[in-house]
């Protein structure tokens, strides 16, 4: 495994004009945000050694590494899920390829379902913690990397300056932003009435199938983490609605234009670390 993510980072190391500091996932309809870097290379996943590919319906299966808003970063358009058959390890290689980069910040967006009935379709939620109940734990087996902890403390997995940063920027963009709890499940079948009840009893505020595995690697390799999910649908226990892909897309498309701002505000005002 560790010789994997090295030969990758060194073919990717190999077309970079600079080192990257900042590591960027983007997920369904989420794309626009990854066109706005000026890139050195945009490569299909395809021609990236030992990279899996992706295969969900809105995902791209790109790598962009260039800049955006003065800063180098590498990004993902369309992530790896644990639903699509990969193994935690594959979902989570991509961000141990980043962080041998040298990436200090991981930077993440998503869909997700609103299970705090105060939230709307559309709106943006800051991830300020979450559950994880997908069954199984990236980390699981050997202990990757020399200095990495066996077992990491996550009593702050996303950065309390990251949020604090998210929040200014988007108060001065005038976008209304949610911040909460995320709880990651396997999927891919969508929550019944009686899951939904319960996730929200357990104190979650949204709920999607992406993000907790890639957020404890980041945490073993002691990157920054910051997490914005969109509101795709919402999932109340006594009034579900239907919830279909192309609705989650759909949301998901139109709000990138106003999260792509956000991001490139949140991304010029990150500190050099
Ligand atoms: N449930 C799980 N994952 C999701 C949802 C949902 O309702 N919406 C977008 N991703």
């Amino acid at each position: 495994m560790l010789e994997k993510i090295r030969e990758t980072a060194d073919f990717l190391k190999s077309r970079l004009n600079d080192s990257p500091t900042i590591g960027m996932i983007t997920g369904t309809g989420l794309g626009a945000l990854t066109e706005r870097i000026s890139a050195d290379f945009r490569l299909p996943y395809e021609e990236i050694p030992n990279f899996p590919s992706s295969t969900v319906e809105g995902h791209k299966g790109m790598l962009a590494a260039g800049k955006l808003a003065g800063k180098s970063l590498i990004a993902m358009e369309g992530r790896f899920h644990l639903y699509e058959g990969y193994s935690p390890q594959e979902v989570t290689f991509p961000v141990r390829v980043m962080a041998e980069l040298g990436i200090k910040y991981l930077l993440m967006s998503s869909a997700a379902g609103g299970l705090n009935p105060q939230f709307e379709r559309g709106d943006f939620m800051i991830m300020t913690d979450h559950i994880n109940l997908k069954g199984v734990n990236p980390l699981r087996g050997p202990n990757l990397g020399e200095s990495a902890p066996r077992f990491p403390d996550m009593t702050q997995v996303y950065s309390p300056d990251l949020v604090r940063i998210a929040k200014e920027k988007a108060i001065e963009l005038g976008v209304l932003i949610r911040q909460g709890v995320y709880v990651g499940v396997l999927g891919p079948s969508l929550e019944t009435p009686a899951e939904t009840r319960f996730l929200r009893m357990i104190g979650a505020d949204a709920v999607g199938m992406s993000t907790v595995s890639q957020a404890i690697v980041g945490v073993h390799c002691g990157l920054e983490i910051l997490a914005i999910v969109v509101i795709t649908n919402l999932n109340l226990p006594d009034c579900m609605g239907k919830t279909s892909i192309e609705d989650v897309i759909d949301v998901s498309r139109q709000a990138g234009p106003v999260l792509s701002d956000l991001w490139e505000r949140i991304i010029g005002n990150l500190p050099d670390i």
